[in-house]
């Protein structure tokens, strides 16, 4: 162990291959289903909709997949990011444990979102696509997303959910500055969104409903969509988060008994998880590491929705997708953690979930942001809502070990900063926030509705 407290890598020490889970998950990943035919949909089947080598990448069971040096320089920008020891925050807790944090948000947009944002936008580009289209809750993906489109030349349209939208104006500018056209969703530009706004023009939206209206968007106007979660390969790109983690805990000589991190759809999470799971299962690692993913009591995915196929978005364009869901017409209150308001969550995160490999927790908004304002006040940063969740879950097992006496080694993933996010912590000061705690009736509206709509779902043999 040593006395530092940041571990910086150089620019050499950038990844040069992701990690891939796939070929080493427990089981193999139940395909996504054609509610039409019941059966598995054939991957060539999304080209229509997403760059050819992120389809071979979303089904691909290669270990390690090439970064091409093209994203490696955008990727220098700002990796490796810095890992840091919160030697004022375990002071300030009183706890034997040492706790570390690895910072996504010194990216140009604020977050880890870019890491797998450059990506795509490069794919496309080299595939001569002229324009993305895609969502955003809190403003974070799509600000990577004009972020990277701007990096390689090509257009961005992005669907911020209202709620965000209204919330954070100043996310809107940044993505405009980059070059992205920004709507809000629900908007007028598609159909779906239009339908939504005749039955409520108040509608908060959410993140389900964006993805409709970009998905609408780019099959009918010969553009391509994105998505910043989710899918296998956005979390694979994300696993230079974890890669980099590993070579710096080398640097700190030691090893995490526990890693925590927030989960709207998994990818920043497993991003940081994945290649510690894999020195877990090649029986590498030093200790039994925990994984623990931490969600919003508002939206619970993992701790309380149901292991079944269900559709990523609202308007039922996407195909099924075996996952936790809270059903895809739920729509979570409005939060101010905006990217943790989606219904579902990545099938791969899932599946280690229904094997026992990963856990999961949730907190309230209040709870959430009283760890994020003790963070801001003992090492500086001022997180975004998001990762305050994990801080959360990181100060909880800190007092547990001031308890027992244990000296655990914790480390949280800071996935961005809270910039942005001064009227949530305006409210929070006030005393303004609510804490919303978990809605039961909506998401058993919900879910009574996705089993009378699909009554087969139960019988697929996945
Ligand atoms: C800062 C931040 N953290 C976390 C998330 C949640 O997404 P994921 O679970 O894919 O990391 C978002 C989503 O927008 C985000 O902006």
């Amino acid at each position: 162990m040593t006395n530092s407290i940041r571990a910086l890598l150089g620019q050499e020490d950038i990844p040069r291959h992701w990690y891939n889970i796939l070929p080493d998950l427990p089981k193999p990943l139940p395909p996504p289903i054609d509610p039409e035919t019941k059966a598995p949909v054939d991957p060539r089947k999304l080209e229509v909709i997403f760059a050819k080598e992120l389809v071979r990448q979303e089904v691909s069971t290669e270990r390690y997949i090439p970064i091409p040096e093209e994203v490696r320089e955008a990727y220098a920008l700002y990796r490796p990011t810095p890992m840091m020891r919160a030697v004022r925050l375990e002071k300030a807790l009183g706890t034997p444990a040492r706790i570390y944090y690895k910072y996504e948000g010194v990216s140009p947009p604020g977050s880890h979102k870019p890491n797998t944002a450059i990506a795509q936008a490069y794919y496309n580009m080299r595939e001569g696509v002229e324009r993305l289209t895609t969502e955003t809750g809190a403003g974070q993906w799509g600000s990577a997303l004009a972020f990277g489109c701007n990096l390689f030349g090509i257009g961005a349209t992005v669907y911020m959910v209202r709620a965000s939208y209204d919330q954070k104006p100043y996310r809107r500018v940044l993505m405009q500055l980059w070059g992205a056209e920004v709507l809000p969703s629900p908007s007028d530009r598609t159909a779906f969104g239009r339908r939504l706004l005749k039955e409520d023009p108040n509608n908060p939206g959410s993140l389900g409903i964006a993805i409709s209206e970009a998905l609408e968007d780019a099959v009918t106007n010969g553009a391509k969509y994105t998505l910043g979660s989710v899918l296998n390969h956005v979390l694979l790109h994300q696993t230079v988060i974890g890669l980099e983690a590993l070579k710096q805990f080398e640097l700190f000589d030691d090893y995490p008994d526990v890693l925590f991190g927030c989960v709207g759809g998994g990818s920043s999470f497993s991003g940081l998880m994945w290649p510690f799971y894999y020195e877990k299962v090649k029986g590498k690692a030093p200790k039994p590491t925990r994984f623990v993913a931490i969600e919003p009591t508002a939206c619970p995915t993992l701790t309380k929705g149901a292991y079944t196929y269900d559709h990523g978005d609202t308007a039922r364009m996407t195909p099924l997708l075996k996952m936790y869901t809270l059903g895809h017409e739920f729509i979570p209150p409005p939060i101010h953690a905006g990217g943790l308001r989606y219904h579902g969550d990545a099938p791969t995160l899932c599946l280690l979930q229904k094997e026992g490999a990963i856990e999961s927790k949730a907190y309230d908004q209040v709870s959430v942001f009283e760890a994020a304002a003790l963070f801001a006040k003992t090492e500086g940063i001022i997180p975004a809502p998001e990762p305050s969740h994990a801080i959360r879950a990181t100060i909880d097992e800190a007092l547990e070990c001031k308890r027992t006496g244990e000296e655990k080694t914790i480390m949280f993933l800071l996935c961005g900063h809270g910039h942005f996010d001064m009227k949530a912590y305006d409210d929070f000061m006030a005393g303004r926030l609510e804490a919303n705690d978990y809605p039961e009736e909506a998401v058993e509206k919900s879910m009574e509705k996705l089993r009378r709509l699909y009554p087969w779902i139960e019988t697929l043999p996945y």
